[in-house]
């Protein structure tokens, strides 16, 4: 059986032996192992049912490790580093020579971040090697943002779960690379594609349909709850088009009057995206094991953290 622990020992114990663990970050619960274990990288792939073809993100414990990932490394990206390292925050940048091809699925460039949680900057610190980690979910799933999301996904396929507590943001790190030197944004995430371009001004954007095979988190269908999931911005009118169905409905502030939906999920009373964002994926989580025939989540406001919330939304409604 999976063993839940805050004891970062026992995890470096663990990683030293070249298993994986599950690690806490402020965005996601990530997979993790050591980048040039190629047992424990295979582990990752082979437990999450990832396709070779998707490369994984290098985490390390200080800004300066950097520069042991990456080479070539342009102006614009130091700048975001010192904006918002440690942080939810990832670079593609040109990899060093050194850094398998299993990490960058044989790319010439390596995604690297480091993250912004207490317990995860510790771990990353005892360690003497980074550590690679997609998300803790089976592929296409939806993320885990607590410990226990974890253990239920892989029971006793996995060792450890580092307990870090619910995860602070709660939605996936920000992507940015620089193709050509243009700063381009991959994926939407936890920092605001706003933040970003109060730092270097107006980015390029390559939506899911252009990139698929570069970043495949773009992959239409992704962060899907099994239960079919659609989307609204009139949320009682369309639950009144179901009045057979078992509805469960996702909303941002308030309660909507739906006489036939079974259960509403408030993500922020107080209208906050960032409290929002947080509750996320747990409410995801919540929904999909009521046994309902529909979700109707709700149309978030389309700017800072709403657009990474109606991107995740948008991928569990295809
Ligand atoms: O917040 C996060 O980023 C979490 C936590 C655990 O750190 N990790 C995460 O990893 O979301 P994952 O594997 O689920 O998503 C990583 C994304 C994938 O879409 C992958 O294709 C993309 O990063 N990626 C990795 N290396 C890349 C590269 N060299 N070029 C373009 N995209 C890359
Ligand atoms: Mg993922």
């Amino acid at each position: 059986m999976v063993h839940i622990s805050t004891n970062i020992s026992e995890a470096v114990a663990c990683l030293n032996r070249e298993e994986i663990i599950g690690l806490p970050t402020e965005t996601v619960y990530g997979l993790a192992g050591n980048i040039y274990s190629e047992k424990a990288v295979r582990k990752i792939f082979d437990m999450k049912q990832r396709p070779l073809f998707n490369p994984l993100i290098v985490h390390i414990g200080r800004t300066e490790a950097v520069e042991q990932i990456a080479q070539n490394i342009p102006e614009q990206a130091y700048a975001l580093i010192a904006a918002f390292w440690p942080g939810p925050l990832t670079l593609v940048l040109d990899r060093r020579p050194g850094i398998p091809d299993l990490i960058t699925a044989g790319k010439n460039t390596v995604a690297v971040r480091m993250p912004n949680h207490p317990m995860a900057l510790a771990l990353l610190e005892a360690l003497e090697y980074p550590l690679a980690a997609p998300s803790a979910n089976p592929f296409g799933s939806i993320s885990p943002t607590t410990a226990q999301h974890v253990a239920d996904y892989f029971r006793d396929k996995l060792e450890l779960v580092l307990d870090g507590g619910p995860c602070a943001r709660g939605v996936e790190s920000t992507i940015v690379g620089f193709p050509n030197g243009v700063p381009t944004l991959y994926r939407h995430g936890s920092t605001p594609a706003e933040d970003i371009e109060a730092v270097l001004g107006q980015l390029a954007y390559i939506t899911h349909k252009e990139n698929a095979p570069d970043a495949p988190g773009m992959l239409a269908r992704h962060y899907a709850p099994a239960t079919r999931t659609i989307r609204s911005a009139h949320m009682a009118q369309t639950a009144a088009e179901y009045p057979d169905l078992k509805i469960g409905l996702l909303l941002f502030d308030q309660a909507v009057e739906a006489p036939n939906a079974t259960h509403q999920e408030i993500l922020s009373p107080s209208g906050d995206l960032k409290e929002a964002a947080m509750h996320l994926y747990a409410a995801m989580h919540r929904l999909d094991q009521m046994g309902l025939d529909l979700i109707i989540a709700q149309q978030f406001p389309n700017s800072g953290l709403g657009r990474a919330i109606n991107d995740r939304l948008d991928r569990a409604g295809k």
